[in-house]
């Protein structure tokens, strides 16, 4: 026991530089190879190998990451911190997305809750479940802006709007950090990949970059973030793992970003690919002089740049600072002090309880005619198709140590509320079969309602999962038109992690119920919102298109010249389909009925920095109770989106350059009872700022309502134009 305690000590005073000078004085003592070692960063398959252990002996290694649970990360740790030469302890990371054991709702489907504290709280719980499991750090949040729902990882992030991005992005970082160090990431531009197709190249105008694809990077910088990864693409041929501009330029001169920058997953090697580098130490000179300091997977800094810092083409200087940064996150994070970092993973109770609230809250209600939902709880419903019975894939594409077995499927989830529910799977998620079509034919021919769970295989999104074609895969279509045919009312419940293509769908189908990938709760809280013990509240934080031709479709694209005009066909639009959307940003639909009147802003005229209130009134006309989730917006602009529902194209008048036509300003979750009335909210100065440069002249619109569809607007003059 007492030998045990002497170690303990021993290695705490080893491993102990509390101050910047004793981290001044650690660095002085490094060698070269300590110091490129500790920009070194490498996957273990769950535990490091012996080769991995001898990396940390030798002082090789800063972190290490898919090193799972304490028994794994303690051995190697106590390598760091007792047998390498300077005691230097390890970063263990992990891509803790959207839960580690307990799987939470995928990032895009919480952003349709537009509340960012349930964000926060659900990054708080994975970031404790996670650190109880030896990690420090997590690849996480992703806050990639996406207007392609071809890409993949559109899942991964909070959709198209760069406000709803930067709100998400802080709450999430400060929701991981109260246990672990976050990584906001792809920097950046990463969303824009062309044509959808994932690690694709990019085009983006700076303007377009800092207007949309930096706030919410900048947000995390803001909120304190720990660590940015640099992405895979690049942008008009520069990639951004060797882009000075953003590593530099914009990161650390002008957002004074202290923490670090980690490439993606070998990104430093693949600058050979990209054409920018003719050798590995070349790949790995660029990188590390553009400011990414730590190198995930190539082993290029340590293996092959100590040659080019002896022969002064990259400055000492250079490394020390990369070094440095490693060094001063290891001390924030208090690894020196305590590297085993023991934790406790908080209950699996309150773990579910969240789970079920929030992933309640990021259902979207896309249509309910004759208010065939809720359902009533007498009868026989019919449950079918390859996802409702399903465990595994509510987990969505990216789920850590989520289990299937922790998953309540949304048939589990009905029968616990419902007496007499008869179940057929129908078809498989993509196969052609339609050997299962009699049988749900005969289920739904017996019940009084079908509900039919359709959609995509967890892994088709995520990483390296873009699709071409965005339809329901396999057989589904021809399964939901064959049980539509037989007259009983359906409730199409959509499991998918991108907009998906649902003209029948919404033509033909009375309800249709998007989940998104819920996680471990999916099927109580689906079967929470398809009985009306939950109302739903979500709203899309991305467009849904109309025909894949239409992509990209998002609604603050700038202004045309010729705004779309059905009586010119000189105006733009296309010839075979209209060039609105399905489903709007913003859209959602509820079981209470929401009006919204007396929008007023706080004064007319404004100059740039003023800060202007907006005020409008939200009355609940309906029998239930409800959160309004409203989305507020302000621009000016072409309201392409709302063509559809009869309102034309609004364009402010005075307009004479092209602009953004919104941002919502703001996010307000209020509960209102039948009956009752409140007001919201306020437009803040600093979007004002973002919406105003040198292009824009005024006036603009203040608007507010449940999406971009259904607003109240005002015009309002900016004064002080640049
Ligand atoms: C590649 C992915 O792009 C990135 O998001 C992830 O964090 C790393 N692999 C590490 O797993």
């Amino acid at each position: 026991m007492s030998r045990v305690r002497h170690i303990l000590i021993l290695t705490i005073l080893l491993a102990a530089p509390a101050s910047a000078q004793n981290l001044d004085s650690l660095l002085a003592r490094m060698t070269l190879e300590e110091k490129l070692g500790q920009l070194n960063l490498l996957s273990a398959g769950g535990r490091a190998s012996p080769e991995q252990m001898q990396l940390v002996r030798a002082g090789k290694l800063g972190g290490l990451f898919n090193v799972m649970g304490a028994e794994n990360t303690t051995p190697v740790q106590r390598i760091a911190v007792s047998e390498s030469r300077l005691k230097i302890p390890l970063l263990f990371g992990l891509d803790v997305i959207h839960g580690y054991r307990a799987i939470f709702p995928i990032p895009l489907g919480e952003a349709s809750s537009f509340d960012p504290d349930a964000a926060e709280a659900t990054a708080r719980a994975a970031g404790q479940e996670a650190a109880a499991f030896g990690i420090s750090w997590t690849y996480a949040p992703m806050v990639d802006i996406a207007r392609d729902p071809r890409w993949g990882r559109i899942a991964e992030g909070s959709g198209e709007d760069p406000y709803l991005g930067s709100l998400m992005a802080a709450a999430r970082v400060r929701g991981f950090q109260q246990n672990i160090f976050a990584t906001v990431k792809h920097f950046a531009g990463y969303g824009a990949a062309e044509a959808g197709r994932e690690y694709n190249e990019t085009e983006i105008s700076e303007r377009t970059m800092r207007e949309l694809y930096l706030p919410p990077f900048k947000a995390a910088v803001d909120a304190g973030v720990a660590s940015l990864m640099s992405a895979f693409n690049d942008i008009a041929g520069v990639p951004a793992s060797a882009n000075a501009w953003l590593t530099d330029t914009v990161l650390r001169r002008e957002w004074k970003f202290s923490g670090f920058v980690v490439s993606d997953w070998t990104s430093v090697v693949e600058l050979i690919n990209h054409g920018v580098a003719g050798s590995q130490a070349e790949a790995g000179r660029r990188a590390l002089t553009a400011g990414v300091d730590m190198d995930m997977q190539s082993s290029i800094y340590v293996d092959s740049l100590a040659a080019l810092v002896r022969s002064n083409r990259i400055p000492m200087a250079v490394v020390d600072s990369a070094v440095m940064r490693i060094l001063r996150a290891k001390t924030r994070l208090g690894l020196f002090r305590d590297p085993y970092r023991a934790r406790t993973a908080p209950p699996t109770s309150e773990l579910r309880a969240l789970a079920r609230r929030v992933s309640g809250e990021s259902i979207v209600l896309l249509k309910n005619e004759r208010s065939l939902l809720p359902l009533d709880k007498a009868g026989t419903i019919a449950v079918i198709g390859p996802l409702a019975d399903n465990k595994e894939e509510p987990l969505g594409p990216w789920h850590t140590q989520g289990r299937a077995e922790d998953v309540v499927s949304v048939l589990q989830g009905i029968k616990s509320k419902v007496q007499t529910v008869l179940y057929a799977q129908g078809s498989g998620i993509d196969d052609t079969s339609k050997a299962g079509f009699a049988a749900a034919v005969a289920a739904a021919r017996q019940a009084k309602v079908a509900v039919l769970v359709l959609g995509e295989r967890g892994d088709m999104s995520g990483e390296a999962a873009s699709r071409a074609s965005l339809g329901l895969p396999g057989v589904q279509q021809q399964l939901l038109e064959a049980v539509a045919a037989t007259g009983t009312p359906v409730v199409l419940v959509l499991m998918n992690g991108r907009p998906l293509i649902l003209e029948w769908a919404s033509d033909h189908v009375p309800a249709i119920v998007e989940t998104w990938f819920l996680g471990i709760e999916a099927g109580n809280a689906t079967a929470d919102v398809l009985f009306g013990d939950v109302n739903p509240s979500g709203r899309l934080p991305v467009t849904f298109p109309r025909v894949l031709g239409q992509v990209p479709l998002y609604y603050n694209h700038r202004n045309t010249g010729r705004p779309p005009d059905p009586n010119n066909k000189f105006s733009s639009k296309y010839i075979d389909v209209p060039v609105t959307p399905r489903y709007p940003f913003g859209f959602g639909l509820s079981y209470s009925a929401f009006a919204y009147s007396n929008l007023k802003l706080s004064a007319a005229r404004a100059r740039v920095s003023d800060t202007i209130t907006a005020t409008v009134t939200v009355t609940n006309n309906g029998a239930a109770s409800g959160t309004v989730t409203g989305v507020s917006i302000s621009g000016t602009g072409q309201f392409t989106q709302g063509a559809d529902l009869g309102r034309g194209n609004e364009t402010s008048p005075d307009k004479a350059v092209s602009q953004e036509i919104g941002h919502p300003g703001c996010v307000v979750d209020v509960a209102l009872a039948t009956g009752d009335v409140t007001d919201v909210h306020r437009i803040g100065e600093d979007k004002l700022e973002a919406l105003v440069n040198e292009h824009i002249e005024g006036p603009f619109l203040g608007m507010f309502g449940p999406s971009k569809v259904h607003v109240l607007k005002l015009n309002m003059a900016l004064d002080e134009l640049k």
